[in-house]
């Protein structure tokens, strides 16, 4: 496993007025690994992620991929240089089919431009065999494949989210952010997810996962980071986490609250 940080934070901060939603975090994510970000709601998660992908400034502090600060790059930069992300919230094209949904995802990539297109140019006529070639094989990379024409609006919820998760590496990411990617899944659909995530990571590319599923976390991820209230209190493997006295406070406190 390589060494390489590939994402790093230095002090980042983030405030809402008064609220110091992320404060002051140092974390950083190793090259190849699944890496973990857990904590009660409101802990800083989203956003952090919203912080890291340019769509909201940071109030203080550096953020660094690949050794290139990228603080404060809009999110088309941060994705041109190998950062995507997915939402918690679905954000699908709905009554555009799967297919369609994950050959969106490619534009970053293509060369067409408007008039190749208008003129259906060579060069265009080839990113469209492309984008059909490569659109099919993430969903079979997400095992998606039998779903290609379906409407979105028309899967099933945990459907839905691995097909976000097929559009978000059309752009080919090196570091893929995914925010509660299990969230409202039932455990057959956890588990495809899981199994998904894992081939994601064996064919080389980087994960930070934001998730509430503790044995989700447990089982995919190399390295987690916990906040709360905007703190990082923890960061280690699965068994530092698990065991770490601050992290169990953290979550007894909100659950006897
Ligand atoms: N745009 C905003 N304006 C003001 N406050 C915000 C904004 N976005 C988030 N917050 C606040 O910042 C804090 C952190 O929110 P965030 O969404 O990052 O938490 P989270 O860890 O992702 O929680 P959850 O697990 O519920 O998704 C919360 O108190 C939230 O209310
Ligand atoms: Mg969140």
């Amino acid at each position: 496993m390589s060494e390489e940080r590939i994402l790093e934070t230095r002090e980042l901060s983030i405030h809402f007025g008064g609220l110091k939603a992320v404060d002051k975090v140092d974390m950083w994510v190793l090259r190849g690994h699944v890496h973990g970000i857990i904590g009660p709601n409101g802990a800083g998660k989203t956003t952090l992620f919203n912080a890291l992908t340019g769509f909201l400034q940071p109030t203080g502090g550096r953020i660094f991929f690949k050794g290139v600060d990228i603080t404060g790059f809009p999110s088309h930069r941060a994705a041109e240089l190998g950062l995507c992300r997915s939402f918690q919230n679905i954000k699908l094209f709905k009554t555009m089919t799967a297919i369609e949904n994950v050959r969106v995802g490619f534009h970053y990539r293509l060369r067409t431009t408007l008039l190749d297109a208008i003129f259906r140019t060579r060069r265009f006529r080839e990113d469209e065999r492309l984008t059909l070639e490569r659109g099919r094989e993430l969903l079979e990379t997400m095992r998606l494949g039998q779903y290609a024409d379906f409407k979105a609006a028309k899967l099933p919820y945990g459907t839905q989210r691995r097909l976000e998760i097929a559009r978000a590496l059309a752009s080919d990411p090196e570091l893929l952010l995914l925010d509660e990617p299990a969230a409202g899944m039932n455990p057959a659909e956890t588990a495809e997810l899981s199994a998904c995530i894992r081939r994601i990571s064996a064919g080389g590319r980087t994960i930070v996962v934001i998730e509430h599923d503790m044995r989700l976390i447990m089982e995919i991820c190399d390295r987690i980071t916990v906040l709360n209230q905007g703190l990082k209190i923890c960061e280690g493997d699965a068994e530092t986490v698990r065991h770490d006295p601050g992290v169990i406070q953290a979550y007894l406190g909100r659950s006897a609250g």
